[in-house]
This record gives structure tokens, C-alpha cells and sequence, in this order.
């Protein structure tokens, strides 16, 4: 260790990008110290994001299992009620085993947690409070927060305009809630309380939910919310909102303007996505400064403009996934090591909790096309219906699809986009595959066992060569 600093990586930020980044860092041999202001390690994915929603998403999914979805199919009769009460214990519970867990591995890899909020002295300098610390490098990991709506003030102690996690904590099932924004928190906290009971109606600016997926993908989404009960009023805006007692009305008009409408809830979800968390960490007196997307630059090694100060995770560019939070961690204390730290960024695989689950890597059709300069016979797709699968099939459950995308002339995968229950799981085959720059046929040739959705996938590879077997 260099002596003249207290430690040798400082870690701003306790997420999954920084206790990845300080567990590594610390297994590598480093001193390490990692800052972190909430009560609770983990950040946000562990606290307020990835677990609890997850945790709400099974609970929700059983009740409604059993209040008439699947059991009803089989001729299982059950009369479900819940108690939301428990299930929110439930949820805190795995919320408390996760965050206790990373504070175990911390003591077991001698990492140091200092308590409070970090802003910069200078380059190798932080204070907390009113003390400093010192460290050779430093990786900010400080993650992202929710972006606001003006006009649409979110107060999550009051309960009626909310964001993510004040609509992970309702302790009623709203009568009617209005999702702003059909994106990933929008479709997953809505199918939550949809289920639960509450009426939904999602609001989106653009005219398809879910953007930089694969259109095919958005489209079918939609439909199946459709299906599921949500109302959507796609191509629209909401303008602002009066709330009086435990009412919110809200004006809603048309994405291009006009046609104003006021529409009634008695919750409101903001979910338009979040933006990077730099405000009170005095970047200046680093010598750093945000891009135009409020984010720290980074070079390919993570490294931003100042030499011993690095970035990952929600903070740096790309997506604002844990996975790939946590893929940098690695990788940046890898790079501060000495050692070459590696991530893929054109694999990173993406998927929206609903049931069924949605999910992605690489790229999407148009993206595809476009890579090949708009030429549409350099690109080739394969797509299989889960209706033709004969697990889904035998389990009554065969919304959705399939879809592989390859390279025309060298059938090398470029991307893999599907919606089915086990999506989430079956993705991560297809991101090996990519890894290992698999063609289409490598997968049309490697044998799936039978009867599993993943053959889905398999036939929908033999469907790029034009060689389907069960269509
Ligand atoms: P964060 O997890 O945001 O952690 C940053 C931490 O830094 C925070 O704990 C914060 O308190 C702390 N901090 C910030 N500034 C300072 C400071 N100056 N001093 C001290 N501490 C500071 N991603 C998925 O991949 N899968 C999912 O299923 C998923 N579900 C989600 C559901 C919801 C409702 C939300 C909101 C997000 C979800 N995400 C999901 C996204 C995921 O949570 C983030 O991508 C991930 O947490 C980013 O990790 P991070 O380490 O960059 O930052
Ligand atoms: P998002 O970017 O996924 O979706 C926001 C949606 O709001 C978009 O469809 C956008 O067009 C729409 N929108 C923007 N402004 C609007 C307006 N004024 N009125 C109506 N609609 C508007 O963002 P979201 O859902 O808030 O999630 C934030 C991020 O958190 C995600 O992008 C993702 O990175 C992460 N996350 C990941 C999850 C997962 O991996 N399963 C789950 C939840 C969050």
C-alpha cells in the first residue's frame, strides 16, 4: 500500500457498481474504504429497486395465480385474499437479508463502510462530515435517482403521487392508479398493483411502451398489458396535477399538444425514467465536470478525465441496469490493480419482470438494419410463437416469442429479443452464445432438452436458416 493515503481505493457509493468494485478491489490485495450514506448497503437495486420490486412481482404474481389465472385453467379452485401488511414484511424481509449480506461480505473482505455523504476535497481527497479521507484512486458509483416531472410533485410520505419507491411502500391497493411513463418501472409496478387490484392506466409520450426495445417486442407488450387490463394511453402527456385529499387530477393531453383531458386517480406512479446522482459531490474541486447528459465521462477503462478517479454503474454512460453496474465493478478494480478489466458493453442483456417476462441482448431489428446501412437482405430474423412450443403448450401459458437476429452474410447473432415466462432466464443462453460469436446455426445445432421453452429459442435459430421444425 502507498502510505501517504489513508487508503488505497476509496469507493464513493455502496450500489452494485461500488460493493462489487470494493469486495474485488479488496480481494485483489487493496485497502479499501467504501462511502455510503443510506442506512443500508446495496444502493438502490438491493433497497429501493431490483429486490423489492422482484420481491412485490412473485407475491403479486401467486395472488393473482390463484385468484383465477392458472389455477381457474386447471379446474383448481382456490379463494385467495392477502394481507398486504405481511406481504410488505415479506418484501423488507429479503430487502434486510440482501443489504445485512453485503455488509457481512464486507467485514469478511476487510472492506471499511464509512458512513455518511462524500463530496470531493480535491483529486484524492473526500469529506464526510467534518472528516477527510484520503486515497490513491477513487470510483464514483453513486448511482442514479428518479428524474421529476414538473407540475407533478412527488411526495412519497403522503402516498398519492409517488415515485418507485414510494409505490414499492403503499400500505392501500389503489383504486386507480396512473403510471406516467410505460417503461420498465412503469409496466412492472403496474402489473404489481394491477394485480393486487387497483385499476391502471399508463400513460406514455411516445406511441409504443418500452423504448430501445425491438419493435416487435413493444408492440406484443403492448398487447399483452392490453390483454392483462391495463388501459393505455399511448402517445399522450400528462401536463400536471392538483392533488385534494385522496384525490389527483391530473391533465392530460396529446404528445404534440392539445386535446387537453382531466383523468382521476387516486395514486399517480412517476416513472420517466432517472438521471445520474453528481449534485453535492463538489465534482469542481476535482477537476471534473458532468457531460450534457449529466453523466461522468469515462474512457474505456472507466477511468474519467482525472487520472486516479474512475465512474461506473447508473453515474457513467449506458445503461442503468445492476448487472452492468456490477460488471464494471469488477472491471474498475481490475484496471486500478494493474490487471485489464473486461466488459462487454455490446452484450448486456435486459429484461422487464412482468409475466410474462420480457427480454433482450444485442441489437434490436431496426438497430440491426440500420448497422448495415438500411440494407434490409443483410440482415436476417428468425422468430418462433411460443404457441408452438410444446412446454408452453402443455402449461396452457404461450404468450409471446422468440426472435434471433443474425448477420445475412455471416449468420453471426447480433441480437435476441423475446417474451415468454422465463425470458429473464432463457436470455442469459443467448448472451453466452453472443459471447462466444455463436452464428445462428451454432444454436440451430446444439441440442435443447425437450420439453423446455429454451427449445424456442433453438427453433427460432433454425428459423434464420428457414428450417423450423414444430412451424
Ligand atoms: P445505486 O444502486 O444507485 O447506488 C448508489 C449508492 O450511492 C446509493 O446507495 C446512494 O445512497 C449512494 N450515494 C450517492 N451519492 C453518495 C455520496 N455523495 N456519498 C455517499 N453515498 C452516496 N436493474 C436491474 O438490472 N434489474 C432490475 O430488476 C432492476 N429493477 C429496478 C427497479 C427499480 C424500482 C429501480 C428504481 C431500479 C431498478 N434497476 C434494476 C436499476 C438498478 O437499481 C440500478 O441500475 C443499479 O442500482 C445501479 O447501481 P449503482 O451502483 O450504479 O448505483
Ligand atoms: P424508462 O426510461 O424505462 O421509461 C420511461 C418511460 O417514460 C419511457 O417510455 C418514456 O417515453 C416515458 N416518458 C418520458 N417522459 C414522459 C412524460 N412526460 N409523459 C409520459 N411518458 C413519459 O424509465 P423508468 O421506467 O423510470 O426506469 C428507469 C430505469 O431504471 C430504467 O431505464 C432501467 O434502467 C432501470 N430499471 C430496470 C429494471 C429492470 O431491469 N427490470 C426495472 C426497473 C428499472
Amino acid at each position: 500500500a502507498d502510505h501517504s493515503y489513508d487508503y488505497d481505493v476509496l469507493i464513493i457509493g455502496a450500489g452494485p457498481g461500488g460493493y462489487v468494485a470494493a469486495i474485488r478491489a479488496a480481494q485483489l490485495g487493496l485497502k479499501v474504504a467504501c462511502v455510503e450514506s443510506r442506512e443500508t448497503l446495496g444502493g438502490t437495486c438491493l433497497n429501493v429497486g431490483c429486490i423489492p420490486s422482484k420481491a412485490l412481482l412473485h407475491a403479486s404474481e401467486l395472488f393473482e395465480e390463484a385468484e383465477g389465472g392458472h389455477f381457474a385453467t386447471w379446474g383448481i379452485e382456490a379463494k385467495a385474499t392477502f394481507d398486504l401488511k405481511k406481504m410488505m414484511a415479506e418484501k423488507s424481509a429479503a430487502v434486510g437479508d440482501l443489504t445485512g449480506g453485503i455488509e457481512f461480505l464486507f467485514k469478511k473482505n476487510k472492506v471499511t463502510w464509512l458512513k455518511g455523504h462524500a463530496a470531493f476535497e480535491d483529486a484524492h481527497t473526500v469529506k464526510i462530515g467534518d472528516a477527510t479521507h484520503t486515497a490513491k484512486d477513487i470510483v464514483i458509483a453513486t448511482g442514479s435517482s428518479v428524474t421529476p416531472l414538473p407540475g407533478v410533485e412527488v411526495d412519497n410520505d403522503k402516498k398519492r403521487i409517488v415515485d418507485s419507491t414510494g409505490a414499492l411502500d403503499l400500505d392501500e391497493v389503489p383504486e386507480h392508479l396512473v403510471v406516467i411513463g410505460g417503461g420498465v418501472i412503469g409496466l412492472e409496478l403496474g402489473s404489481v398493483w394491477r394485480r393486487l387490484g387497483a385499476k391502471v392506466t399508463v400513460v406514455e409520450f411516445l406511441d409504443q411502451l418500452l423504448p430501445g426495445m425491438d419493435g416487435e417486442v413493444r408492440k406484443e407488450a403492448g398487447k399483452i398489458f392490453k390483454k392483462q387490463g391495463m388501459e393505455m394511453m399511448l402517445g399522450h402527456k400528462v401536463t400536471g396535477a392538483s392533488v385534494k385529499g385522496k384525490k389527483v387530477t391530473l391533465s392530460v393531453e396529446k404528445s404534440s399538444g392539445g386535446d387537453e383531458q382531466k383523468i382521476e386517480a387516486s395514486h399517480v406512479l412517476v416513472s420517466i425514467g432517472r438521471r445520474p446522482n453528481t449534485d453535492g459531490l463538489m465534482l469542481e474541486k476535482a477537476g471534473l465536470k458532468v457531460n450534457n447528459r449529466g453523466q461522468i465521462a469515462i474512457g474505456h477503462d472507466f477511468r474519467t478525465e482525472v487520472e486516479n478517479i474512475w465512474a461506473i454503474g447508473d453515474v457513467a454512460p449506458g445503461p442503468m441496469l445492476a448487472h452492468k453496474a456490477e460488471d464494471e465493478g469488477i472491471a474498475v478494480a481490475e484496471f486500478i490493480a494493474g490487471q485489464t478489466g473486461i466488459v462487454n458493453h455490446d452484450v448486456i442483456p435486459n429484461v422487464v419482470y412482468t409475466a410474462p417476462e420480457i427480454a433482450g441482448v444485442g441489437l434490436t431489428q431496426e438497430q440491426a438494419i440500420e448497422a448495415a446501412g438500411g440494407d434490409k437482405a443483410k440482415v436476417k430474423v428468425g422468430k418462433f410463437p411460443m404457441m408452438a412450443n410444446s412446454r408452453a403448450k402443455a402449461n396452457r401459458d404461450t404468450d409471446g416469442f422468440v426472435k434471433v437476429i443474425a448477420d445475412a452474410e455471416t449468420d453471426r447473432v447480433l441480437g435476441v429479443w423475446m417474451i415468454n415466462t422465463l425470458a429473464g432466464t432463457m436470455i442469459a443462453q443467448a448472451a453466452q452464445a453472443m459471447e462466444f460469436g455463436a452464428t445462428s446455426e451454432d444454436i440451430a445445432y446444439t441440442c435443447h432438452a425437450h420439453p423446455t421453452h429454451a427449445e424456442a429459442f433453438k427453433e427460432a435459430a433454425m428459423a434464420v436458416q428457414g428450417k423450423p421444425i414444430h412451424m
